[in-house]
């Protein structure tokens, strides 16, 4: 059965990332960020972690949705949606009277549809270029 949680260690975030691809980060970058999310959600499977999606916020209007995975094995079932559902609403019960907090996601290629459908709007767009990264090293 399917349950969900707001925890994630780092050998299962790093598990996740692995099962989809991702690079490696080291342990003590990946605590770092997991440390510092304003609210992370798994989901696991009989004590197996499948799955994952984290949140920061910097307690004004915007807000960065990261590391939204799903072991490919369980990829398919809602899993996915209903954790980034489970992140909007977090964020949503952060607004105040008069507040708009903008939710920001990187999609990865190919994964543009799922986010469309969870309401966030692609770009480049009429009013907004596309999205733009930089890595330091
Ligand atoms: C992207 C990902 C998180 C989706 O998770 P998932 O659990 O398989 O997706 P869900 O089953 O919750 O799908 C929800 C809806 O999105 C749709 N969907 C899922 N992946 C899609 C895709 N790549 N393109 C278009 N639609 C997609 C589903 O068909 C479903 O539609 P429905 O609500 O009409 O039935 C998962 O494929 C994944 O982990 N991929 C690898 C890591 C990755 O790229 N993460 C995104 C980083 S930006």
């Amino acid at each position: 059965m399917l349950t969900y949680c707001n925890n994630l260690s780092v050998k299962d975030y790093c598990d996740l990332r692995t099962s989809v691809g991702w690079p490696f980060i080291s342990d003590d970058q990946a605590q770092s960020g997991l440390d510092n999310s304003d609210f992370i959600i798994s989901c696991v499977d009989e004590g197996k972690t499948v799955g994952c999606a984290r949140i920061f916020w910097d307690k004004g209007y915007i807000a960065y949705l990261a590391d939204v995975i799903v072991n490919p094995e369980y990829q398919g079932q809602g899993i996915g949606k209903k954790m980034v559902q489970e992140c909007i609403k977090y964020i949503d019960n952060q607004l105040k009277e008069g507040w708009r907090i903008k939710i920001v996601i990187v999609a990865s290629k190919g994964k543009e549809a799922f986010y469309e459908k969870l309401g966030f709007k692609a770009r480049p767009n009429d009013n907004d270029g596309p999205g733009m990264d930089m890595w330091r090293e």
